[in-house]
């Protein structure tokens, strides 16, 4: 606790350093009168405790590199795009934490949708220096095996093992609902959406992972790059991800 008397020089030299003294506020945000109240801090936060999205966000926590609020979103895309034709894309599927999270999503509510995986599933390739701080390489402790093990759901889930877009060979009459692409690295995530975006229903979405993370410059870079002459714009949000919905053909 500050004295008054010394919290104004305090505050003063504080500022002068850039720095800025305020009390903390310590009131009770929750809203009993409201359902959920206690997900109001302040705002409606349905990621820190909806019980649905909790059973499926720990289903993904031990394997994944993607946060609480950011898996909801995802969350929120299958919802939104379980009626939209087409299968389910992720690219970069590291240990399978998200990967699992959406298979058992399809699992429940019954969808004859795919999910299709796409990931060496033994690291990064190599990288481009002027856009990538990650290195070829990186994220190499995991394994095909553990990944298919741990996702399960095997009737609906396919598995492209390999460089993208090489993998991509034998798609070409693919048609897609929603993609969630983790690639972190600029010219992974550019092959990708060339390759994804014609073949995405309309009313379907492209979640980007890494848009807003300052270890993934590359990734914003070919995001900004590909949509710059499209009629769809990336919605930047506040988790770090950049959300693009297709309305037209
Ligand atoms: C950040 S991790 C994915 C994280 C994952 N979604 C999770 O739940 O934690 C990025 C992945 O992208 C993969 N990757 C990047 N570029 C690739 C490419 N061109 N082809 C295949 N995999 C690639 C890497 O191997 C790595 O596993």
């Amino acid at each position: 606790m500050v004295p008054r008397m010394l919290a104004t020089p305090a505050k003063f030299l504080l500022r002068r350093l850039g720095l800025e003294l305020r009390r903390l506020q310590h009131e009770d945000l929750s809203v009993p009168s409201i359902p959920d109240g206690h997900l109001y801090r302040p705002h409606y936060c349905p990621w820190l405790g909806d019980s649905e999205f909790e059973r499926y966000y720990q289903i993904a926590a031990p394997r994944t590199l993607v946060s609480r609020h950011r898996c909801h979103v995802l969350y929120t895309m299958l919802q939104q795009c379980l009626d939209v034709p087409g299968d389910i894309w992720e690219c970069g599927v590291y240990k399978g934490g998200t990967a699992a999270m959406m298979a058992s999503f399809l699992a429940a509510s019954g969808t004859d949708k795919k999910l299709l995986l796409f990931d060496t599933f033994g690291g990064m390739p190599p990288t481009d220096p002027l856009h990538d701080l990650h290195q070829e390489g990186d994220f190499a402790d995991t394994s095909i095996s553990e990944v298919k093990e741990y996702v399960g759901n095997a009737e609906f889930c396919g598995y492209h093992q390999g460089f993208i877009p090489e993998t991509f060979v034998g798609l070409a009459a693919a048609q897609i609902a929603a993609a969630h692409i983790d690639l972190d690295i600029y010219r992974s995530v550019l092959h990708c959406i060339e390759f994804i975006w014609p073949r995405l229903s309309v009313g379907g979405m492209v979640v980007f992972d890494d848009y807003g993370f300052r270890t993934c410059p590359g990734a914003r870079a070919a995001v900004d790059e590909f949509f710059k002459d499209k009629s769809a714009y990336p919605l930047c949000l506040s988790t770090g991800q950049a959300l693009v919905f297709k309305s037209v053909a």
